[in-house]
């Protein structure tokens, strides 16, 4: 197995298709689509080997199948928007191609994302011999991995609470930007919270929760709790969990930001009539704020996301923190990319080398942390995401351990 086929040339499918063609005795053939094909010639001038590039609309399930049909890949690997990863999930599967993404599905109508509508694939892809790879970017996908790893490896007997925490301690010097894809992330944000304790979801006002979290060679930095997907494979994946939560930082201005357009409902997803023709807000202000790729040149600060697990070994308690930080600059010189499109795309490309080595495998639906974590860890340091594994005193996260949820 060697031939890769992208979908989706934005910020972080940018950072896929590089990586990828740094590697080509595991990429032999890389083939990158996107809906405009301007986007795949610029990503293509820059790669250091050759890659191949096509057109395609993904929402367009049967012109995708012709693509899968005609470049043959191994491995479909989605770096388009979570609104296409049903109909290349059925490309796939009328063309007999396995599946990866970084971001689970959402209907265009609701922001809402459960993986209820991947997971229902389960079968067909079974039936069909083919896998189908889910959330193989940074949150989720190296967050699932560290808590795989912990568990798998036994750095406890079991994880009690764990803490997903994403600091971007960056600056890319614009007044307002979001740093992947403006309508998907502002979607994200202006939901209800949740988390889930002791069997149960609890929801919680959109950002009604915060506290400062200490985070590798960034310092304490004021988090708020927000859902994310990775919750809900990890409550299924990790044994004896009473707890998850998610945090990631936001700066005074960005919610500042955040409550404006909220308050004068531009993050609306209805249409309004405007001189005559419906427009929906969310789209509208999409096309207003930067493109996350183009954030890269200048961008400086660090990332440093991971986990913080909390449980026992040998019946006394542990708590660790695993975590890797990036620099936006140095993401920049070696791919142009800023740190947030570099630490999603370059798990899909380890991710793919497990598959094409065997070392992932398995016909059917399967979320990240169901793979062994320790050869992927060791492939994804080697590629520019090392991680590290930390001991925690209460002290050392004491604001973290002391909200009452
Ligand atoms: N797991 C994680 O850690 C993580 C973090 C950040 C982002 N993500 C996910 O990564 C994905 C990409 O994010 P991003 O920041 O790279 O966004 P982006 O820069 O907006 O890129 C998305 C790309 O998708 C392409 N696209 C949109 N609709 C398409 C269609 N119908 N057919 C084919 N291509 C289509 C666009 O292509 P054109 O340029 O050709 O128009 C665009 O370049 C999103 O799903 C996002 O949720 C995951």
């Amino acid at each position: 197995m060697d031939r890769v086929l992208i979908i989706g040339a934005g910020a972080a499918g940018s950072v896929v298709a590089k990586k990828c063609a740094m590697d080509r005795e595991t990429f032999k053939h890389i083939h990158l689509a996107s809906r405009r094909i301007e986007s795949c010639e610029k990503v293509a001038s820059e790669t250091v080997t050759p890659i191949e590039i096509s057109q395609v609309d993904a929402d367009d399930v049967e012109a995708t199948a012709a693509l899968i049909e005609q470049v043959k890949p191994d491995l479909v690997i989605n770096m388009a928007l979570p609104y296409q990863d049903l109909p290349i999930m059925d490309a796939c599967l009328e063309a007999g191609a396995n599946y990866m993404d970084t971001a689970n599905y959402e209907p265009r109508e609701e922001a809402k994302f459960e993986y209820k509508w991947q997971w229902a694939y389960q079968d067909r892809f079974r039936e069909a011999g083919l896998t189908a790879i889910l959330g193989c970017g940074f949150d989720p996908g190296m967050t699932n991995i560290y808590c795989a790893y912990a568990q798998q490896e036994g750095l406890f007997d079991e994880i009690e609470y764990i803490d997903i925490v994403d600091c971007n301690a960056g600056d890319h010097g614009k007044t307002f930007a979001t740093n992947f894809n403006p309508e998907i992330n502002l979607r994200e944000v202006t939901q209800d919270g949740k988390y889930w304790k002791n069997g149960d979801w609890i929801e919680i006002p959109a950002l009604s929760i915060r506290t400062m979290i200490d985070y590798p060679e960034v310092g304490p930095t004021m988090s708020y709790l927000i859902y994310h997907e990775e919750e809900e494979s990890l409550v299924k994946h990790i044994k004896g969990l009473k707890q998850i939560r998610f945090w990631m930082t936001f700066g005074d201005e960005y919610i500042k930001h955040l409550d404006v357009f909220k308050s004068i409902g531009l993050i609306g997803l209805e249409p309004i009539k405007h001189k005559g023709m419906d427009i929906i807000p969310i789209e509208f202000l999409r096309d207003l704020l930067p493109v996350p790729s183009t954030l890269a040149e200048g961008y400086t600060g660090k990332t440093s996301i991971g986990v913080i697990l909390r449980g026992t070994k040998d019946g006394q308690p542990v708590t660790k923190m695993i975590y890797n930080v990036s620099d936006h600059a140095k993401t920049n010189e070696e791919v142009g990319a800023q740190a947030v499109s570099y630490t999603t795309g370059v798990p899909p490309v380890s991710g793919a080398k497990m598959f094409f080595d065997g070392v992932w495998s398995g016909t059917g639906v399967f979320n990240v942390e169901q793979f062994p974590a320790k050869p992927f860890l060791e492939d994804v340091s080697e590629r520019g995401l090392p991680f590290h594994v930390k001991d925690v005193s209460a002290n050392d996260q004491a604001a973290l351990f002391d909200v009452d949820t």
